[in-house]
């Protein structure tokens, strides 16, 4: 079953952006912004100018002098909040703060008894972050709205519409993503409130130090009643070269890999790195280089490792190879010292591919062989599941509403274009993951320079901010 879903899933992937791809060179970056400012009813002022002055501004706020961290509820994000709050406000929304720290601004527009669109993204950042990852989201939301609000259309949209500013997607600070959106799709167990950080501060220590009193029952509050929404839209920045590659400002999400974020525990025997003999270590140091370099191997050549029971054949594993990725971002040794063979290494492993059971096969077979690994060495291992979501297919008559604004709104601003909006699949984590389990959701992607993402290297053409204002206004005035 692995097998068909996963050779489907690439098929697919591959025949879109055939397809899709544009026959020119670029699409925007080589007009002249002055040609388009001609365009006055395209709004360039609010959708371009203050979304990304606005843009600099959120990634000025931050936690860390020297670069963009921005995590749950820390002081950086509640100056967020405010400036967030500030930005709902003069776009003619009503705002507040839920009991999870997300941020929400809403109009009831023409039939407030309506199902809502929610709209947003999400305002933390991961370490050392680039200003677009979830913020591009919230702004240009804000700003399409703020456009119907200049011009005196809010009360004419057909539906309510709340952007919603998420308090946790990174899951930087807890391990756990989707803090703010699990919340509302009442996805999140009661335990999760007990979830410690490094130092053993919880998630409710940290709504408290807020002054949130955070109980099963508030948290249980937050979910939305799925009679009430009418669907989630995201717009996100691609995070990866394909737009680019194909020279186009912005594309359609056909689906969002499914992920697992693993902790291993690796407990040896601490000692002098000076007197105790090689042959008589038990260093879970080298226990743990040896299952990352393992864990590279596998992700790169499933075919060769998988057995999962017998149940794959070998054609289909290696499809998993087209779209199965695994990283150890974080590793961390006690005591960590030079001069002391370790007594202990910690390390995260994240693991994403399109097929949640080409995931789990992954899962199953590197534990197995972390474990006989730590057997070999004399060392112990421990494997915690910190988080999973499974992979996740957007809503196609949704998706294909985002499409058609894409589309117009690009042809607003260059006449002649004639190609496809491209789709594409999504290997990075959003919100929308969690918000499918309450509503159908879509997801329109925005180019960015050379693919980088996760880093401050990120980069967005404002033209491509202002067709993705663009296109958000397109599918509000279409709802
Ligand atoms: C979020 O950006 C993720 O995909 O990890
Ligand atoms: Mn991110
Ligand atoms: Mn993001």
């Amino acid at each position: 079953m692995i097998c068909t879903f996963t050779l489907f899933h690439s098929f697919i992937f591959f025949l879109y952006l055939l397809i899709s791809t544009p026959s020119r060179a670029s699409l925007f970056s080589g007009i002249e912004t002055g040609d388009l400012e001609k365009k006055g009813d395209l709004f360039p002022q609010i959708l371009r100018d203050e979304a990304v002055a606005r843009l600099h501004e959120l990634g000025k706020v931050s936690d860390a002098s020297e670069y963009l961290e921005r995590t749950f509820l820390s002081p950086a994000t509640t100056r967020a909040i405010d400036l967030i709050r500030k930005w709902m406000e003069d776009a003619g929304l009503r705002t507040w703060v839920d009991e999870m720290g997300n941020v929400h601004g809403r109009v009831e527009g023409a039939n407030a008894n309506t199902e809502a669109l929610l709209i947003g993204s999400h305002m933390d950042t991961v370490i050392d972050a680039g200003k677009f990852d979830g913020a591009l989201g919230i702004v240009s939301a804000i700003s399409a709205l703020k456009v119907m609000h200049v011009n005196g259309n809010l009360q004419n949209l057909r539906r309510p519409v709340e952007v919603i500013a998420f308090c946790d997607e990174e899951g930087v600070r807890f391990q756990t993503t989707f803090l703010g959106s699990g919340a509302i799709a009442g996805i999140l167990s009661a335990t999760t409130l007990e979830i410690p950080d490094k130092k053993n501060v919880t998630i409710k220590d940290v709504l408290k130090e807020n002054s949130i009193e955070a109980t099963e029952e508030s948290l249980l509050k937050l979910k939305y009643d799925p009679k009430s929404v009418w669907g989630y839209v995201e717009l996100h920045i691609e995070q990866g070269p394909v737009l680019e590659q194909v020279g186009f400002p912005l594309g359609v999400v056909k689906g969002i890999a499914g992920q697992t974020r693993l902790k291993v525990t690796v407990k040896g025997s601490q000692g002098h790195a000076g007197t105790v003999p090689m042959s008589m270590r038990q260093d879970p140091m080298v226990a743990a280089a040896e299952q990352i370099v393992l864990m590279e191997s596998l992700c790169k050549h499933p075919e060769e490792y998988l057995s999962y029971g017998g149940h794959c054949s070998d054609s289909s594993t290696k499809s998993l190879s087209s779209s199965l990725v695994c990283t150890v971002g974080e590793i961390s040794t006690w005591p960590s010292a030079s001069n002391v063979i370790p007594g202990q290494v910690t390390y995260t492993v994240d693991i994403r591919a399109i097929d949640d059971l080409g995931r789990e096969a992954v899962i199953y077979d590197l534990s197995n062989r972390i474990y006989q690994i730590c057997d070999k060495r004399s060392v112990s291992c421990l494997i915690e599941h910190k988080h999973d979501a499974g992979a996740v297919i957007c809503d196609s008559e949704l998706s294909s509403q985002l499409k058609s604004a894409a589309y117009s709104a690009l042809k607003r601003m260059e006449d002649d274009i004639q190609d496809e909006v491209p789709i594409l699949m999504s290997g990075a984590g959003h919100d929308a993951m969690a918000m499918s389990r309450l509503t159908k959701v879509a997801m329109l992607f925005v180019r960015c320079r050379g693919g980088i993402s996760h880093s401050p290297q990120e980069d967005v053409l404002d033209n491509d901010i202002w067709a993705a204002g663009l296109a958000t206004l397109s599918f509000l005035e279409n709802l």
